[in-house]
C-alpha cells in the first residue's frame, strides 16, 4: 500500500526555509445549508484570523454524495485541492491512493491523542500516521419536533414505534403531515438506520450492517424494519421526492410537520432560524438503544506548494483546537470530537447527545453510522442504500427487500 510521501508542519517548513510561507487552502465542502453555512464560516474566519487565505469550494448537496462526485473528479486530473471533507473508510480509500498528506506532526504537536476518544482517533489515522482532522461528533438517530404541533394535539415525544405511528395517525387525522421527509437516497437511508437501531438493537445493527452478516441482514428483525419503514412510507406528504433534508425541517419549524427523522446537523437550521429548544422545537432520540455516531472530518491532499503546505498545518491545528471545536459545535448542531471543551455553552439536546455518546460507548451500543459513511466503504454501502430507497420509492414488499438486501451486499464485495 503506497505511503504518503511528505509531512505537512510548521517544523517542516521551517526546516524548508519556507518561514514565511503564506498559509493558503482550498477547501471542499458540502456545507451549504444555512446552519452548515454559518458553521463553517467559523473556520473560514479562524483561518483568515491566522493569516490565512482561503478559496471556498461549497459542492451543494446534503450527505455529501455530490461532493464527493467533485472531489473524485478534481483528484483524477491531478488538480486535488489542498482540504477536502471526507470522513470514515472514505478516509482509508483515499489514502490507499496515495493522495493524502501527513498530518502527523500538527497532530503530535497539539496531542491529539490526548484528546480525542480512540472510537474517533482511529478513523483519523493512516496506517499509524494522521491523515484527517476531526471536526465533530453528530449524532443521526434523533426525532425532531415542532413543540406547538405536539402540545396542540396532546402529543409527547415517542419512545416506541408503536408510540411513533399512533401519534403519526391522530396528526394525519388532524390534517398536520406527521413526517417531513426529503426523497433522496441518503435521506432514505438516514430514516432506515435508525429505525434498524432501535428494532435490531444494537448488536443487530452491528452484526447487519458493520460485520455484513447474511443471516442478519435477513432476518424476521430486518424484515420488521422494512415493515416500519413502509408505515412511515404512509406519513410522509407527496411532495417529498428530491426534498432537501434543510427544507423538511423547515416543515418542522413552521409547524407543517410534526416530526423529522433526521442527524443532529438538523439542529443547526433550529439554531440558525434563531429557535430554542425545549421551546420551539423538541429533541429525542429514535425509540431503541444506541448512538449512531456521525464524525465529520478534513483530510489534507499531496499538493505542492509551501503556502499550501502552510495553509493545510494551520487548518488542522485550528479544526481540532478548543476555541474552534465549541464554537463550530455550537452553530453546527453537533458536540465537540475533544473530549476536554466544556459543554457549558451547549444546550440541552447537545448534553443529552454527550450523555447517551458516553454511555453508549461505556455498554457497548456506540455504532458507527452507515447512512452517513462511517460503518463501511461506499460500494457496501452504496448497496444497502439502494435496496433501502427502492423499497421505500416502491410497492417492494419486506421478504423482497431483505433478499435483495443480502444480495446486493454479497455482490459488492
Ligand atoms: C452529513 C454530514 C453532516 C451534514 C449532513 C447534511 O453527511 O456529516 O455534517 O452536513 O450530511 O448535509
Amino acid at each position: 500500500m503506497k505511503k504518503s510521501v511528505y509531512a505537512v508542519s510548521a517544523f517542516a517548513l521551517c526546516v524548508a526555509g519556507a518561514v514565511h510561507a503564506e498559509p493558503q487552502a482550498e477547501v471542499l465542502h458540502y456545507w451549504t445549508s444555512g446552519g452548515e453555512a454559518k458553521s463553517v464560516a467559523v473556520l473560514q474566519e479562524e483561518f483568515a484570523a491566522n493569516g490565512g487565505t482561503w478559496t471556498d469550494m461549497p459542492v451543494a448537496g446534503g450527505g455529501g454524495d455530490a461532493a464527493g462526485t467533485a472531489l473524485r473528479a478534481r483528484v483524477l486530473s491531478g488538480n486535488a485541492p489542498t482540504a477536502a471533507q471526507i470522513k470514515g473508510p472514505a478516509i482509508q480509500e483515499w489514502y490507499e491512493e496515495g493522495v493524502l498528506a501527513d498530518i502527523s506532526a500538527v497532530a503530535e504537536e497539539n496531542g491529539w491523542a490526548d484528546v480525542l476518544p480512540a472510537s474517533i482517533a482511529s478513523h483519523m489515522q493512516c496506517e499509524g500516521t494522521w491523515c484527517a482532522a476531526p471536526v465533530n461528533v453528530h449524532r443521526v438517530d434523533w426525532i425532531w419536533a415542532n413543540a406547538d404541533v405536539l402540545a396542540a394535539n396532546d402529543i409527547t415525544m415517542p419512545t416506541t414505534w408503536e408510540e411513533f405511528n399512533a401519534a403519526a395517525e391522530k396528526l394525519q387525522a388532524a390534517g398536520i403531515i406527521p413526517l417531513a421527509h426529503g426523497g433522496q437516497a441518503w435521506q432514505d437511508a438516514t430514516v432506515f438506520e435508525a429505525v434498524a437501531l432501535g428494532l435490531l438493537g444494537p448488536d443487530g445493527f452491528r452484526k447487519a450492517f458493520v460485520e455484513l452478516d447474511q443471516d442478519a441482514l435477513t432476518s424476521d428483525e430486518m424484515i420488521a424494519v422494512f415493515d416500519q419503514m413502509r408505515v412511515l412510507r404512509g406519513y410522509v406528504d407527496p411532495n417529498f421526492p428530491g426534498r432537501d433534508w434543510n427544507l423538511a425541517t423547515a416543515m418542522v419549524m413552521n409547524g407543517e410537520a410534526a416530526f423529522q427523522v433526521m442527524g443532529d446537523w438538523a439542529k443547526g437550521e433550529f439554531l440558525a432560524a434563531g429557535k430554542t429548544p425545549g421551546e420551539d422545537f423538541l429533541c429525542a432520540s429514535t425509540p431503541g438503544e444506541g448512538f449512531l455516531y456521525n464524525v465529520d472530518s478534513f483530510a489534507m491532499f499531496d499538493v505542492d506548494g509551501d503556502d499550501k503546505k502552510a495553509g493545510q498545518a494551520l487548518l488542522a491545528e485550528l479544526i481540532v483546537g478548543t476555541k474552534f471545536q465549541e464554537v463550530f459545535n455550537l452553530n453546527k448542531g453537533s458536540i465537540p470530537a475533544r473530549v476536554d471543551v466544556a459543554l457549558d455553552a451547549f444546550d440541552s439536546c447537545a448534553v443529552l447527545s454527550a450523555e447517551d455518546m458516553n454511555a453508549s460507548s461505556e455498554g457497548g451500543s456506540l455504532l458507527p453510522s452507515y447512512a452517513h459513511g462511517m460503518a463501511l466503504r461506499g460500494a457496501q454501502s452504496g448497496a444497502i442504500t439502494d435496496v433501502v430507497t427502492s423499497h421505500f420509492n416502491s410497492d417492494m414488499s419486506s421478504e423482497e427487500a431483505v433478499q435483495q438486501l443480502a444480495s446486493a451486499v454479497l455482490n459488492s464485495l
